[in-house]
């Protein structure tokens, strides 16, 4: 497996529950690296972006709101397949039905304020890393 890079976010609803700690150190446990961090508040512009793919959904409006409502941490995360690795240790969008031991069945509250958010694949980590910690860092 080749060592990558993927963006990872601790969610408003984590921060706000001071859960930082807890799921950093669940996802270094699983044998990742944190490469970049940075806790921020999103603007509208930023969060609109992030999201672009869901503009049009349901969600999208509650979505964005949601996630300028307070700081998230911005997280570069670094291992070997890292992509779908994270997927896994993340789980389903609804914590409801994410498997049980990943960050949203351990954390999550709803479907909207889950905890985290991991890229979902090779082209949106990089255009995600990118977006947040610039080209540098999609390199090591
Ligand atoms: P995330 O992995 O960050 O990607 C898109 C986000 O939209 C998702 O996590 C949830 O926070 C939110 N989301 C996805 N589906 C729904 C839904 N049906 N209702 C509310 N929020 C959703």
């Amino acid at each position: 497996m080749a060592l990558e890079r993927t963006l990872f976010i601790v969610k408003p609803d984590a921060v706000q529950r001071n859960l930082i700690g807890r799921i950093l150190a669940h996802v270094e446990a699983q044998d990742f690296r944190v490469a970049e961090a940075r806790l921020a508040r999103l603007t509208r512009e930023e969060a609109q972006t992030f999201y672009a793919e869901h503009l049009g959904k349901p969600f999208f409006n509650d979505l964005v709101e949601y996630m300028t409502s307070g700081p998230v941490l911005l997280v570069c995360l670094e291992r070997e397949g890292a992509v779908a690795e994270l997927r896994q240790v993340v789980g389903a969008t609804d914590p409801a039905q994410a498997a049980p031991g990943t960050v949203r069945k351990l954390f999550g509250e709803s479907k909207q304020a889950n905890s985290v958010h991991a890229s979902d694949s090779p082209a949106s980590s990089e255009r995600e890393v990118r977006l947040f910690f610039g080209t540098a860092a999609l390199v090591r």
